[in-house]
């Protein structure tokens, strides 16, 4: 057996320059994070991009950069800023991103940015046969490099290789509008084994793939001449221990020890001890719904006046992909709403919204699981959503409710939160006020079942389930080949 290649666009954590130096931040966003604890315990190698493009890496840093890569087990791939513009900025975020979340008018199809697309992809297929053995295992991640598997299959033909896609994968009627995507099925169609978080996308792809490709599908396999293909779901879990110890470790510390934030939550609590905190952690994404759930947030102020000076929401979201039109716009807008909601209902003592605009580190985001009574997450689409696992993970006492939009992939799992339309604000006012008032032995029960699902179906058991299905698949194809 050999080793394991995982290859994504991010590797797992970013590299700055910063005083001249190198600096490592962790990356933020489902993939890195779940993906960062499997890669930890393994024998791996993880391919991607640095964060940094090669005209702002300086010639003395060369040797640093491999050097703090390494450390993580990762090596890189060298893109320049043409490249990631083309590549990250454009056919990546302003045309798959928007296309596969819904955002039909979002999308732009530009033949530059496809062909810089489909040149990068060939960078990563080439760092990997660069790296691989024949019995290595390549698990190829997310729609940055959709067309990786076909490339590396034409090089190794007869390596193993899994693709795993973490955002949604939209109907026929949506994906046929790509004027690229037969060129994108057959980039798919390298891979041994193709991942989805739930059965409707694995249902969605499936449908796709018979019906641009005109291919032979059997229930969840795809027949070609020399090869079968499985598709299949595997809902992402998190590393639910290590966010269950986080907070009853964080439980245990004493004033002194606690971070500046957790004080001042603290102090806020004591205060207005039945003020309640409401939660929501999203990268800055338009999918996420944010500037939605500020206006549901406002029409809940108007439909209960009660909870004025009781309730406030804590927004924290991370900067993404700020150089897109889309996102700018969005940043804007969230501003805006912000600055009018706070201004039209802050009283002297109390100010209905907090709003952290930055990337947090791991403690602030368990000060934040913990302290909240809430969380309330509201994408309009979303792959898998692993926020809402978070947050039910670090609930120790098994109190607090999660409101949860039915358009995430995490609700399918998560029946037992508060499950709610983002478009429909009557329900979502109806629904926080259900959430305050929630007896806590109902929050419990609930919570209970949540986090007893979550702890067996953890990030480890997902990798594993992946890795187990792929050999088995690779086996079957061997002796439809040989039959
Ligand atoms: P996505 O992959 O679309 O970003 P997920 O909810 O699946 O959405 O994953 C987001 C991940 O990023 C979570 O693991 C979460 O803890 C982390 N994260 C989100 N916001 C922040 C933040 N402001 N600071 C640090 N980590 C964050
Ligand atoms: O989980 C979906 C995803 O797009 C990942 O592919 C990505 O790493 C993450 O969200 C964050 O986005 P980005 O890498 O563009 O910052």
């Amino acid at each position: 057996m050999g080793k394991t290649i995982i290859i994504s666009n991010r590797l797992p954590i970013q590299l700055q320059i910063h005083n001249g130096g190198i600096t490592a931040i962790p990356s933020v966003g489902g993939l890195a994070t779940g993906m960062k604890s499997v890669h930890s315990g393994g024998d791996s190698l993880w391919i991607g991009w640095s964060g940094l493009t090669d005209e702002e890496i300086p010639e003395n840093l060369v040797g640093d950069i491999d050097d703090a890569l390494s450390k993580h087990g990762s090596s890189k791939v060298n893109l320049s800023q043409q490249e990631v513009d083309g590549f990250y900025y454009g056919f990546s975020n302003r045309t798959v991103w928007p296309l596969f979340h819904y955002f039909l008018e979002y999308s732009e199809f530009e033949i530059e940015s496809w062909e810089t697309y489909k040149k990068v992809n060939q960078k990563f297929a080439d760092a990997i046969v660069a790296k691989a053995d024949d019995d290595d295992t390549i698990w190829v991640h997310d729609y940055q490099l959709m067309l990786v598997p076909q490339m590396v299959r034409e090089k190794l033909p007869n390596i193993s290789i899994g693709f795993f896609l973490h955002i949604p994968f939209p109907s026929f009627e949506i994906f046929r509008t790509l004027p690229w995507r037969k060129e994108v099925l057959e980039g798919l169609l390298g891979s041994d084994l193709i991942g989805f978080h739930t059965y409707d996308y694995e249902r969605h792809f499936l449908s796709s793939v018979r019906r641009i490709l005109g291919l032979d599908v059997s229930f969840n396999d795809i027949y070609l001449e020399d090869r079968i293909i499985k598709v299949d779901s595997f809902p992402m879990g998190i590393d639910y221990k290590k966010f269950s110890d986080a907070a009853l470790e964080h439980q245990q510390r004493s004033k002194a020890e606690q971070s500046e934030l957790q004080q001042r939550l603290n102090n806020h609590k004591e205060s207005a001890p039945d003020a309640k905190f409401i939660l929501s952690i999203d990268r800055l994404d338009y999918t996420k719904g944010i500037a939605k759930r500020l206006n549901a947030f406002e029409y809940f102020l108007t439909k209960y006046p009660q909870y004025k000076e009781k309730v406030r929401l804590i927004i924290l979201a991370v900067p993404s992909r700020s150089n897109v039109p889309q996102y700018q716009l969005l940043k804007r807008e969230v501003d805006e709403l912000v600055g009018r909601i706070n201004g039209e209902f802050s009283t002297v003592s109390w100010t209905p919204i907090w709003y952290f605009y930055r990337s947090m580190p791991f403690e602030n985001l368990i000060d934040l699981y913990t302290s909240s009574d809430i969380a309330w997450l509201t994408p309009i689409r979303d792959g898998m959503n692993l926020v809402a696992k978070e947050y039910v993970a670090t609930r120790t006492d098994k109190t607090g409710v999660l409101i949860l939009s039915e358009m995430a992939g995490a609700a399918n799992e998560m029946n037992e939160s508060l499950l709610i339309n983002p478009n429909n604000f009557e329900q979502i006012a109806d629904t926080i006020h259900q959430a305050i008032q929630m007896p806590k032995e109902e929050q419990q029960e609930r919570n209970d079942v949540l986090q007893k699902r979550l702890e067996r179906y953890n990030v480890e058991r997902w990798a594993n389930d992946f890795m187990s299905s792929l050999t088995d698949q690779k086996e079957n194809s061997r002796s439809y080949v040989s039959r």
